[in-house]
């Protein structure tokens, strides 16, 4: 079981106002290094660009020569404000945030395709390369985690591609039908975990991270 106390103390990354754990970003930084220069990384669910910092800092190390395709509504909503304000950084409803992300993640690494609006129709723009990094923040319930998954697996490599879900144990933080709901890649998981290996989780994170082993 996650200790949730743990999962609301949020942590900027130098500055960035984030929704991931220092320990996920130490990860996310190990991961990219780890790159094999077979395929791409993208992140669904960017927000300010913490957890794509964290990954790109690592992928930038590595060397990595290919665009990072950064999916995300960039549209600031009302649950978004007090975690951005508790890291010292101030949100307006409804504003739009893709820029407040590119600056953040550019200093990092420059050849970012940013893609604004809401997944999966955004994925339509995915240039159907080989994925390596796939990494899901914002797909955590159905139709969309299924539709995202569905677009985006025909191009994952076996044994290579990690899947990180960072939020997969969402669904502990809720009862009733959005527990059920937000079951969605549990439930993905206990359906076609046969073609992936966990490459890491923690006993107090959200995220876990997968290994696709084999084809569908
Ligand atoms: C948990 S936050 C991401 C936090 C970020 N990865 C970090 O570590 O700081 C989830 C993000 O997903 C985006 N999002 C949620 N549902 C979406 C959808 N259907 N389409 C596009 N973006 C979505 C939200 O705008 C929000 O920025």
């Amino acid at each position: 079981m996650i200790d949730h106390s743990q999962i609301d103390q949020y942590h900027s990354l130098d500055g960035i106002p984030a929704m991931t754990s220092p320990q996920v970003h130490a990860y996310l930084t190990q991961l990219g290094r780890s790159w094999t220069g077979q395929g791409t990384a993208m992140e669904l669910g960017c927000w300010l660009g913490a957890s794509s910092v964290a990954l790109l800092r690592g992928l930038a190390q590595a060397g990595y020569n290919m665009p990072y395709w950064a999916f995300d509504a960039w549209n600031v909503n009302k649950d978004q404000i007090p975690k951005a304000k508790a890291q010292g950084c101030h949100l307006i409803l409804g504003q739009n945030s893709e820029l407040m992300f590119l600056n953040n993640v550019r200093p990092v690494y420059s050849d970012i395709i940013s893609c604004r609006g809401s997944l999966p129709a955004t994925l339509t723009k995915y240039d159907n390369q080989p994925i390596e990094f796939c990494i899901f923040d914002a797909p955590k319930a159905e139709p969309t985690f299924t539709e995202c998954i569905k677009r985006l697996s025909p191009h994952w490599i076996p044994g290579v591609t990690v899947l990180g879900l960072l939020d997969y144990h969402f669904y502990q933080r809720h009862k009733g039908a959005k527990r059920i709901k937000f079951r969605a890649p549990v439930d993905y998981m206990e359906k076609y975990g046969r073609h992936f290996e966990v490459e890491k989780k923690w006993d107090n994170e959200c995220a876990v991270f997968f290994r696709y082993l084999k084809n569908f």
